[in-house]
């Protein structure tokens, strides 16, 4: 139930008159009311119907109003009790909700007094299942990842995701830096019956050749100089689970040779050694190279290529998605938010609007770090243009003037210039010339509204009385 008119509630008491009453003032606010005179009645409707409140009265000679609810409750666990009760039982009333019931009533009471307290539990209940359906659709999306973003490339991306988690064959994510390509692949593992198996991320680009060849196919003791005891390779400790190859581009053609044989027979021998060992794993390779131009030019070994390749997914750059900014800045904030003690209420239009028109040459993660080191350093309740770092400020500031001479740049200029003058002029006129309240009640700093009067020449002694 998301709309408390909607709602349907059972009133329970063994007087006749209590429930004929009740049953004239719900119908009369045209809610719909059903009635039982004992306890075992009310069980046996509660099997049938769904109901979002029971009315109970606390006193009852069959089954007492505290095991009515007790078991209303095992059967719809998010049902919600009001008890009445007569004077007397005022404390075991006062015990009934700490046992679980909303709220009660005294008897006698006036229409008005149930119809408040049934509003108020309503209104409680529509805002708990409300809750409740955000974290199932919550849930549900994250069982796709935490991606976020709609725009249609995106999306696309999403998909073929989705479809290659079911499947065991090779994917080969090819993305810019920051572009999200870590999180695809942990999103495929996460949605592939491997999930419950571990996950392992190799970076070839960060390793010397001799080092990475001992990470991925491990060395027996002795098996060179430092190898002073024998250490497992990555394909050995992630078997059973999903080994993610990143910057595969950077791997040496000696390991690509290995490693295309390692997969080929599905064994693995450690360095130094000469038993065959077998591994099973979901392989998940990522570059931000182009592998085919690699092959052509004789760096990359095209039965590797063709053996890793066999589906490829592209993290698209944030610049061909623009419409994603809002989402992914807005998501960033509310996670920072969540993080850190001081007020934080939101990105600024403006802010908004700088984001949304940089190029973002480091993506995904230059944008969370940007949110992120905003969020840090304001000084406001929401983030403001001068928050951002100055190089996205500057990158902005010079594309603008490039593309000043366009009618809607200059148009969306004069829009936003016009808004800023006239809104700062009505605060200050709010507050009659007091700074500091007016860049409270706007949610800036005191140097971000001091800004922005010098910018329009605004002074605040025009608004003293
Ligand atoms: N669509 C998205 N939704 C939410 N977070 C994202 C999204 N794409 C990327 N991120 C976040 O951005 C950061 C960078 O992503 P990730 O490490 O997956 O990128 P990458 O392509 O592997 O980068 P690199 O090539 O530099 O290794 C991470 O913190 C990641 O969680
Ligand atoms: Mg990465």
């Amino acid at each position: 139930m998301t709309d408390p008119s909607l709602a349907r509630i059972l009133v329970i008491d063994d007087e006749k008159d209590m429930l004929e009453t009740c049953r004239k003032i719900f119908s009369l606010h045209s809610y719909k009311a059903d009635t039982a005179e004992r306890g075992e009645a009310a069980l046996s409707l509660c099997q049938q119907h769904h109901y979002d409140l029971a009315i109970i009265d606390l006193k009852m000679p069959d089954m007492d109003g505290m095991e009515v609810m007790k078991r209303l409750l095992q059967i719809r666990k998010d049902q919600l009790i009001i008890f009445i009760t007569a004077f007397a039982s005022v404390e075991s009333a006062i015990q009934a909700v700490r046992g679980g019931a909303f709220d009660f009533l005294r008897k006698p009471f006036k229409m008005d007094e149930l119809i408040l307290v049934v509003e108020r539990a309503l209104r409680f209940k529509a805002l708990q299942d409300e809750n409740q359906r955000l974290q199932r659709g919550l849930q549900e999306s994250f069982q796709v990842g935490k991606i976020v973003g709609k725009s249609p490339v995106l999306q696309e991306a999403l998909i073929k995701l989705r479809k290659v988690s079911e499947v065991e064959i090779p994917v080969l994510i090819c993305g810019e830096s920051g572009t999200g390509k870590e999180l695809f692949a942990r999103t495929i593992h996460a949605n592939s019956r491997r999930r419950e198996k571990m996950f392992l991320a190799v970076d070839c680009a960060s390793l010397p050749e001799p080092l990475l060849e001992g990470e991925l196919f491990g060395y027996e003791k002795g098996a060179f100089t430092g190898a002073v005891q024998t250490k497992r390779g990555l394909l050995e400790v992630a078997s059973g689970g999903t080994l993610m190859l990143d910057e595969i581009g950077e791997m040496p053609l000696n390991l690509q040779v290995k490693l295309l044989r390692a997969l080929q027979e599905g064994c693995v021998r450690r360095l130094g050694g000469d038993q065959e060992r077998p591994f099973d794993i979901r392989l998940l390779c990522a570059t931000h190279r182009d592998l085919e131009t690699m092959v052509n030019h004789g760096s990359f070994r095209e039965d590797l290529y063709y053996r890793i390749n066999v589906v490829r997914i592209d993290a698209p750059p944030l610049r061909e998605r623009q419409g994603d900014v809002h989402l992914l800045a807005t998501h960033f904030f509310e996670s920072f938010r969540s993080k850190v003690s001081k007020r934080l209420e939101g990105i600024s239009a403006a802010a908004l609007l700088i984001l949304e028109s940089y190029d973002w040459p480091g993506n995904v993660r230059e944008l969370r770090h940007a949110i992120e080191r905003a969020c840090t350093l304001t000084e406001s309740t929401h983030i403001v243009p001068e928050d951002l770092p100055p190089s996205i400020l500057a990158a902005v500031e010079e594309k603008e003037t490039v593309t000043s001479s366009s009618d809607f740049a200059r148009a969306k200029r004069e829009i936003i210039e016009d808004f800023e003058r006239k809104y700062v002029a009505r605060m200050l006129s709010h507050t009659a010339g007091n700074v500091t309240e007016a860049a409270r009640l706007s949610g800036l700093s005191r140097p971000a509204y001091h800004r922005l009067m010098s910018k329009y020449q605004i002074t605040s002694s025009t608004f003293k009385n």
